[in-house]
């Protein structure tokens, strides 16, 4: 089994932006945590990570010729603004398990629309990083 693990804006700036919502720890100590996951459940991971609303619409229709069999993602800002990204994942129908570090349930009014969580097929929100090994799970469990 082939996961992609797919992060939008800003998440490369782990541990450096708003420490007191986003936590200490690196996106590099993410790729680590989730590397280790990944040996232990016997699956094999891919990392894509961009600023840029185009190029993650690229690298999801990538993941469809890379035949990979789930994406988990997440979309940063551009979860609560982007039908385009929305649209590309519907369009791979790829299982694609959102994630949100933080509890987004429990800040800002405009964080509560999630247009990646209207086509995802599951969501886990505030669980920190090990939220992202959930997700993994999720998709594992349901291959
Ligand atoms: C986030 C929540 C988003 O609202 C925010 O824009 C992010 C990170 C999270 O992981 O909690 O960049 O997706």
């Amino acid at each position: 089994m082939k996961l992609l693990i797919l992060n939008g804006p800003n998440l490369n700036f782990l541990g450096i932006r708003e420490p007191a919502i986003y936590g200490k720890e690196t996106y590099e100590d993410l790729l680590a945590l989730i590397r280790l996951h990944a040996e232990k459940r016997g699956v094999a991971v891919s990392f894509y990570q961009s600023n840029h609303e185009g190029d993650l619409v690229d690298a999801i229709q990538k993941a469809y010729f890379d035949k990979i069999d789930g994406i988990v993602f997440n979309p940063g800002a551009y979860t609560h603004t982007s039908i385009a990204i929305a649209d590309a994942v519907k369009a791979v129908g790829i299982p694609t398990v959102e994630v949100h570090i933080s509890n987004v349930k429990e800040r800002e009014p405009f964080r509560q629309v999630s247009y990646i969580g209207l086509v995802a097929t599951a969501s886990v929100i505030g669980e920190g990083l090990q939220g992202y090994l959930h997700a993994m799970d999720i998709l594992i469990d349901n291959a």
